[in-house]
């Protein structure tokens, strides 16, 4: 189906207000709904004159691939400033850089080979992180709606990304798995849902940086909550 469980929305919305890209592409865009949450998130959030609302405002740089033609209306047309049309493991080689890639539920569409060749070419386009999300467990099944684009061929799971320097990788509900391939010196994303996680710059940068190293993300994030009675996620 063009869609897919609802469970990573948050989390990618959060993981967006986190890393604050400036170019992001969206693989297998299917309906659209990240790029409904890269729109609202990073270009509409932070809106200061409702006379700003309209598309010419926005400054995200957002690309889409998508293999089905059929799927492709004139809602996702208006959210995308480009969407590619064909499959994304040729069409990403011709495409520049992007600081953030988003693959919703698509790697299970390709066999494992295949799908770790993409894998690897998103993460050589990406500056700062490509996210994944699919179903953990799934089973193999060639009759997805007649459309080979979304016959289920694959299944992955954590040990599939060892060969990659820094993964975060979290099950949401038991039904999406997510994984952040972070790239050397950028500084990997929470997978939270809560807005208050975000890169903190200066002394309490280093002091974030520190504690995250000693404690791990999620043990320094209670502690300093804790300490300052809010919510606070720190990412390092
Ligand atoms: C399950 S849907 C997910 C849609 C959307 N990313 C989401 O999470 O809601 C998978 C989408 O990937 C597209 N797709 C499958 N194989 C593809 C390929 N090789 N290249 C580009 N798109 C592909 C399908 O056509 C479909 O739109």
């Amino acid at each position: 189906m063009p869609t897919s469980t609802p469970y990573a929305v948050p989390i990618v919305a959060s993981v967006l207000r986190q890393l604050r890209p400036t170019s992001v592409l969206d693989v297998g865009i299917g309906f659209g709904k990240y790029g409904f949450v890269v729109r609202e998130y990073l270009d509409v959030w932070d809106l200061a004159d409702y006379r700003d609302y309209g598309s010419d405002q926005w400054r995200t740089r957002l690309e889409g691939i998508e293999a089905t033609p059929e799927y492709i209306t004139p809602l996702q047309e208006y959210l995308y400033d480009t969407i590619h049309r064909g499959e994304a493991q040729t069409i990403i080689d011709g495409l520049r850089r992007f600081d953030v890639i988003i693959m919703g539920d698509v790697l299970e569409h390709f066999e494992k080979d295949e799908g770790r060749r993409l894998v690897r070419k998103l993460y050589e386009h990406a500056d700062s992180c490509v996210l994944l999300m699919f179903p953990p467990d799934c089973e193999r099944n060639e009759s997805v709606l007649h459309n080979p684009y979304e016959s289920h061929r694959s299944a992955w799971n954590r040990r599939d990304f060892s060969s990659y320097e820094n993964v975060t990788y979290r099950v949401l509900e038991g039904r999406t798995a997510m994984v952040a391939l972070t790239r050397p010196g950028c500084v990997a994303p929470v997978l939270t849902p809560s807005f208050a996680g975000r890169a903190r710059t200066g002394w309490r940068g280093m002091v974030a940086k520190s504690l995250v190293r000693v404690m791990g993300a999620r043990r320094a994030s209670a502690m300093v909550s804790r300490v300052a009675r809010r919510k606070i996620v720190l990412t390092g």
